[in-house]
């Protein structure tokens, strides 16, 4: 559902992976449906030709579908992967695709954060229901497994808190204009690398990292916490030359990530920090993101260097060989 960048990516990784995902995990692959608002809603159940799918060449014989549930029922779908745009307000329609996906009888597995922030309790409850799995590593840090190390890697901890650089985008535009180039010149750079959502300002303006904050305090912390309770900064009001003066004096702005455990709830913030050159946040160059757990036994940071867009397709992959293993 959706197909963009994303899906694309995905689209890409499943076929270059997919000796490797039949030899070593006896897991095979078909593509029964790919829907956009442009596109309509295809499926064919004996399969789409993923290459030519690439290309923008879809089948005209192919029975379009009038809804979610129709086009999931008549593309047979085992695994629905969620990759429309993000609407932070209402999460809307991505939670509706889960929800039909889930209904149908089909694991889902989304990039799209809406439903995370939005619907987490009720879509996980109704995948315990239903018996099928609901997946989401993607929506944070691409491909890293963040939600995987929690808890099974991790039993028994207590997360406290977490901080991080979480929003490729603003690191983009950041590091674009340490270089000498313009805000407009570092949010092109992003679109161009795929990274960026569909409205830009819903990166520069904070609103994606205050989704993923909000994401992890509520799925990882335990904490209902929405979108609103996260207090909220852009990179917009920081001048270019302000950026590139501090960066000559020897520190870097960043668009940093925090939330910490406070009684029973969580103080969640997402705001350019200044930061010295020593800070391991201070590092990251254009795409890299990083995250540190703040846990009772010891503090855990896991650094993403340069991904592509690949790298949230590969996040798609690997929730693909969850699902598809007993
Ligand atoms: N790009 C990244 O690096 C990245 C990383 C992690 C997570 N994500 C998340 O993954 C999702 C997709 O990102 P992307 O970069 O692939 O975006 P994109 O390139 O803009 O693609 C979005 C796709 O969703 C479709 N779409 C949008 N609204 C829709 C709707 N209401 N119903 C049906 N289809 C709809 C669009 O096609 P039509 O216009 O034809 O509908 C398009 O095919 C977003 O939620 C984003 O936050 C992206």
């Amino acid at each position: 559902m959706g197909f963009g960048h994303v899906s694309r990516a995905l689209l890409r990784q499943l076929i270059s992976k997919e000796t490797e995902m039949r030899r070593k995990y006896d897991v095979r692959w078909r593509l029964t449906g790919i829907a956009s608002r442009r596109i309509g809603w295809i499926a064919e159940p004996d399969g789409l030709n993923p290459i030519a799918a690439l290309n923008n060449h879809f089948p005209s014989h192919a029975q379009p579908a009038r809804n979610v549930r129709e086009w999931l029922e008549r593309a047979k779908a085992d695994v629905l992967f969620e990759a429309t745009s993000l609407n932070v307000e209402t999460g809307q329609p991505a939670i509706d695709h889960v929800a039909a996906a889930l209904e149908t009888g089909a694991h889902a597995i989304i990039a799209n954060k809406g439903p995370l922030v939005h619907a987490y309790r009720e879509l996980t409850a109704l995948a315990r229901e239903k018996g099928r799995k609901f997946l989401f590593e993607s929506t944070v840090m691409d491909g890293v497994p963040i939600f995987s190390l929690f808890p099974l890697g991790l039993p028994a901890t207590d997360l406290r808190g977490f901080s991080g650089v979480l929003n490729s985008t603003s690191n983009v535009v950041l590091t674009e204009i340490e270089k000498g180039r313009s805000f407009d010149e570092g949010v092109n750079r992003a679109q161009t690398l795929g990274i960026a959502e569909i409205d830009p300002a819903q990166d520069v303006d904070g609103w994606d990292a205050a989704v993923k904050v909000a994401t992890l305090a509520t799925v990882l912390m335990g904490v209902p916490t929405r979108v609103e309770q996260v207090q909220r900064t852009g990179i917009r009001e920081l001048s270019e030359e302000k950026i590139r003066s501090v960066r000559a004096a020897g520190m870097r702005y960043k668009l940093v990530c925090r939330a910490e455990r406070r009684g029973d709830g969580v103080d969640c913030r997402v705001s350019p920090e200044l930061l010295l050159l020593s800070d391991p946040m201070a590092g990251l160059e254009g795409t890299s993101s990083a995250i540190r757990f703040d846990l009772d036994v010891f503090g855990l940071s896991l650094v993403e260097h340069n991904p592509s867009v690949d790298a949230t397709g590969y996040g798609l992959l690997a929730d693909f060989l969850r699902v598809a293993q007993p």
